[in-house]
């Protein structure tokens, strides 16, 4: 296993980078950079480790290159709970699984950067900073262009000294898409919405 975090260590970045834009679809390569890229500038602001950011950025999809189905398999075949929503929206297990492969196929032993992998999809209550630059990174690095309110969130991630507030944001948006949109919402992505809405 490589050892790392204590300063920059740009070979073992370079191979991340390679390995991964070989795994993935090039549209996914990219929205990971930009992930990578976006988590790095929020943690120079907020004060978190801009190496884990970029790190965990980079890798939170690492996972989407295998469908739904395999997901499932995936996870069973080594010891990763599923639940029965999971099992209905194989997708959300690209971040459970995700944080099984940075650790095994990528080599990152932080739990930190590891943790912030596992919740990019459905955030949870009491998230660390790491968690939420991620959480936040993944929703509006540059390539995003679809969801609403991407200028306004943007806007206040970066110009205001509340990260829980575009965290918020973010949170409302997506329990309003995936109730309108999709008729499914999650009990995590849920009971992380009560808990930051009422803080
Ligand atoms: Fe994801
Ligand atoms: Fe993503």
């Amino acid at each position: 296993m490589v050892k790392i975090y204590s300063k920059y260590d740009e070979k073992f970045m370079f191979s991340l980078y390679d390995k991964l834009q070989k795994e993935l679809k090039h549209k996914r390569f990219i929205h990971s950079v930009g992930v990578a890229g976006t988590a790095s500038s929020l943690a120079m602001k907020y004060g978190e480790s801009v190496y884990k950011a970029q790190i965990a950025g980079l890798l939170h999809d690492c996972a989407k290159c295998y469908d739904d189905e395999e997901l499932i398999r995936l996870c069973r075949k080594n010891n990763i709970e599923v639940t029965s929503f999971e099992e209905e929206h194989g997708f959300l297990l690209h971040a459970k699984y995700g944080a099984h492969m940075a650790r095994i196929r990528y080599a990152i032993e932080d739990e930190s950067i590891l943790s912030a992998i596992r919740w990019h999809t459905t955030g949870h209550e009491n998230m660390t900073l790491l968690e939420k630059i991620i959480y936040i990174s993944d929703y509006i690095e540059p390539s995003r262009n679809k969801a609403p309110n991407l200028d306004r969130i943007r806007y206040t991630a970066f110009n205001e000294d509340d990260i829980d507030k575009s965290l918020l944001m973010i949170m409302k948006d997506t329990i309003e898409y995936l109730r309108k949109d999709t008729g499914s919402l999650d009990t995590t992505t849920e009971a992380a919405y009560k808990y930051y809405s009422n803080e």
